[in-house]
């Protein structure tokens, strides 16, 4: 058993340490899926004569199923058993463009990241809101990076909520204020401020303006700027 006094200050040294891990997001961080939900969506979209464009898309950003669906119908009523068969459709779709990624659809620089990250030891993983996320991570050949995984099947409550970081952090068993996020979502930058840790927002200002370092692509990340790097 370890002494309370002992715990305590394990977890004090752990936290002066600092960063000793990174946490991915993964759809418009690791890969461009972004496109396909787009794709999908507008497919349902379509065949139900609802509205939807490009630029609704992007409010879907990092966000549910559930919570997309609720935004693009939000002007019907539907009710629990079309809400399923709608999401359920739109992710057959999804699925059928997801049959196409392969290690070519790792946006630049991924993998020198990844690489580089490991090399110095810090711990890796993936929080993704996604209840798909384990295939495209198989699909991109890039799962044995990664120490711990988190995807809308881990929690109850994604994004913008702090808790797939939480459980991500857990599953590494370090300290909020242990990890770095990397996020190309606004709702996936309040997350991860909200669980307590450090952010890189991967994107334009006006999307990811409130984390602690902004990039426009993770091909620009400098490792160098970032303060605290402890692995
Ligand atoms: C996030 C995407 O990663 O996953 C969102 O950014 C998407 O756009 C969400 O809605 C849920 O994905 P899925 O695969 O569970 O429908
Ligand atoms: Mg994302």
């Amino acid at each position: 058993m370890v002494h309370q006094g002992n715990r305590k200050r394990q977890e004090a040294e752990q936290a002066k340490i600092k960063i000793r891990a990174f946490i991915f997001d993964l759809d418009g961080v690791l890969t461009d899926t972004a496109e396909y939900h787009y794709r999908a969506w507008k497919r349902l979209a379509d065949e139900e004569r609802v509205p939807f464009t490009r630029n609704d898309n992007e409010k879907l950003r990092g966000i549910s199923r559930r919570a997309s669906l609720n935004l693009i119908f939000q002007e019907r009523k539907l009710t629990e058993y079309k809400a399923l068969e709608l999401m359920d459709r739109k992710n057959g779709y999804y699925r059928e463009y997801l049959n196409n990624i392969t290690t070519g659809d790792l946006l630049p620089g991924v993998i020198e990241l990844l690489g580089k990250l490991q090399a110095r030891g810090c711990r890796l993983a993936m929080a993704s809101a996604s209840k798909n996320a384990s295939t495209v991570i198989e699909q991109l050949n890039i799962a044995s990076y990664f120490d711990a995984i988190a995807d809308g099947n881990s929690v109850k409550k994604t994004k913008p909520a702090p808790d797939l970081f939480l459980y991500a952090a857990n599953q590494l068993g370090l300290l909020p204020e242990n990890c770095l996020v990397v996020e190309d979502a606004e709702a996936g930058i309040v997350a991860a401020r909200v669980a307590g840790m450090v952010t890189i927002g991967i994107g334009p200002p006006e999307r990811v303006g409130e984390a602690d370092y902004v990039y426009p692509s993770v091909e620009a990340i400098e490792l160098d700027d970032i303060q605290g790097i402890g692995c």
